[in-house]
C-alpha cells in the first residue's frame, strides 16, 4: 500500500509526527512525505521537523505565502504533478490549513481515496478560513479519523455515512505525551532568555508565576481596532498583574507594527520568538494561565489542565470547554468579557483532563483504520 501525507503548516508538523512513526513499523506500507512549504520559517517548519523526529519530507512543493487563493491554487498545482507521479493508494491530509483543503481536492480529481485525521470539528463560523478548508475537507474525504464523539456526531448531522467514520481519538496528544519528559527537562528561565526577542535585563521569573499569550487569527490581528483594544487590555491590567510571555507568530508582528503598537507591547511584555515544541510544552506546564486564539493549545492546556482564556467566540473543540470537563473558556476579543474571566481565572487550581481516547495511541489507530 502507498500512503502520501500532506503537511502544510505548523500544527500539521505536530500531527504528523506520530503518523510517521507508526507506519515505519508496518514493511508493507511505503509512506511519502510532502510538505507544502505553507510554513516555511526555520522556527515554523525546520525545528519542528527535527526536534519530533519527522523524516525529511520526500516532497517540498515550496508554496510560500500569499493570499489564500494563491495558496491554495499553487499547492493545487504542484501536489497535482507529485499524485500524478507516485499514484499512491491514499492521500492523508490532516487538521484545517489551506493545503489540507488543497491537497485534498487534488486526491479526489485524480480519483485517490482520502483520509482525513482531525474530521468532524466545526467552529459553526464559515468566516474562518479554516471553517471552510474543514467543510471542504470532509465532504471529500472516504475515511474520517475523529478526535472525539462530538466531531462524529458532527459528521452524521451533515449525513456522512456511518461507515466512513472511525473515531481514533486525538494525534495531538501522542505528541504530547512522547514528548512530555523531554520538556520537562527543560528550564523556564533558560527558554526565556535564549528566546528573547529583544535583548534586556530581566528580573528572575517566578516558575510558576507567568501566563502565556499566543494569538495570530485574522479576527483577532487583521483589524487594526480590535488588536489594540487587546493590546490595551493585556499591556495593560494583564501585565501589571503578572508577568506576560509571548511568543509572537509572524502574522501578529507584522500587524502590531503596522499599527504602530509594537513599541508598546515591547516595554510591557516579554516577547519571544516563535518556540520549538518542547519550549512551548514546558511553559504551558508551569503557566499559570493561557491567553490564546490556537486551536491546538485548547487542546493541550485541557490535558495538562492550564486554564486557558480563548480568545475567540466559537470553537470548534468544544470538548476542551470547562462546562465539558476540559479548562478552556471562551472569551471572544472583547477586553470587558476577557478582564472578568481573567479574574476568575487567575487563581484556578490546574485540573487535566483527558477526553476519551487521548491516549497517546491514536496514530496506531489511525494506520488500523487505513490497512482495513
Ligand atoms: C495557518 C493556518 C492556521 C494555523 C496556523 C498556525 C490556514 C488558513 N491557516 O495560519 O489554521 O493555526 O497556520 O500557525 O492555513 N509567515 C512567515 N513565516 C512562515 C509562515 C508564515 O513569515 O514560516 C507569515 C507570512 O507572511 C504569511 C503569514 O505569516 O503571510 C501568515 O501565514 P499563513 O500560512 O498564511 O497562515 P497562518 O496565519 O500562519
Amino acid at each position: 500500500m502507498k500512503i502520501i501525507s500532506a503537511v502544510g503548516a505548523r500544527p500539521n508538523f505536530i500531527k504528523i509526527a506520530p503518523l510517521c512513526a507508526a507506519l515505519k513499523r508496518y514493511p508493507e506500507v511505503e509512506h511519502l512525505l510532502v510538505h507544502t512549504g505553507q510554513h516555511y520559517d526555520v522556527r515554523m517548519s525546520d525545528s519542528f521537523f527535527a526536534d519530533l523526529g519527522i523524516p525529511e519530507p520526500d516532497v517540498h512543493l515550496n508554496i510560500g505565502s500569499g493570499s489564500h487563493a494563491e495558496q491554495v491554487g499553487r499547492t493545487m498545482i504542484a501536489f497535482e504533478q507529485v499524485v500524478r507521479a507516485e499514484k499512491p493508494d491514499w492521500v492523508v491530509v490532516v487538521g484545517d490549513i489551506n493545503a489540507t483543503c488543497a491537497c485534498s481536492i487534488v486526491a479526489k480529481k485524480e480519483h485517490v481515496k482520502l483520509a482525513h485525521i482531525e474530521a468532524g470539528l466545526r467552529s459553526g463560523d464559515a468566516d474562518m478560513p479554516e471553517e471552510i478548508n474543514r467543510l471542504v475537507t470532509d465532504r471529500l474525504a472516504d475515511l474520517l479519523l475523529t478526535p472525539d464523539r462530538i466531531s462524529g456526531e458532527n459528521l452524521r448531522r451533515e449525513g456522512v455515512p456511518e461507515e466512513k467514520i472511525v473515531f481514533v481519538g486525538n494525534i495531538m496528544i501522542d505528541t504530547l505525551d512522547a514528548q512530555c519528559a523531554r520538556a520537562r527537562k527543560l528550564d523556564v528561565t533558560e527558554i526565556v532568555k535564549r528566546e528573547l526577542l529583544i535583548p534586556q535585563e530581566l528580573p528572575p521569573l517566578p516558575q510558576d508565576g507567568f501566563a502565556v499569550i499566543t494569538m495570530h487569527r485574522p479576527s483577532n490581528v487583521d483589524r487594526p481596532e480590535t488588536l489594540r483594544s487587546l493590546v490595551e487590555l493585556l499591556t495593560g491590567e494583564i501585565a501589571n498583574d503578572l508577568p506576560l510571555l509571548w511568543p509572537i507568530h509572524p502574522r501578529t508582528r507584522r500587524q502590531l507594527e503596522l499599527d504602530g503598537l509594537w513599541e508598546q507591547v515591547s516595554r510591557t511584555i516579554i516577547l519571544l520568538n516563535p518556540l520549538g515544541y518542547h519550549e512551548m510544552l514546558r511553559l504551558n506546564m508551569n503557566a499559570k494561565l493561557m491567553l490564546t486564539d490556537s486551536g491546538g493549545l485548547q487542546e493541550e492546556c485541557c490535558v495538562l489542565g492550564t486554564p486557558c482564556l480563548t480568545m475567540r467566540g466559537n470553537t470548534e473543540r468544544p470538548v476542551t470547554l470547562k462546562e465539558n470537563g476540559g479548562t478552556s473558556r471562551l472569551v471572544g476579543n472583547d477586553p470587558d468579557r476577557i478582564r472578568a474571566v481573567y479574574r476568575e481565572e487567575r487563581n484556578s487550581p490546574r485540573r487535566p483532563f483527558r477526553p476519551e481516547l487521548w491516549d497517546g495511541h491514536t496514530a496506531e489507530r489511525i494506520v488500523q483504520a487505513l490497512l482495513r
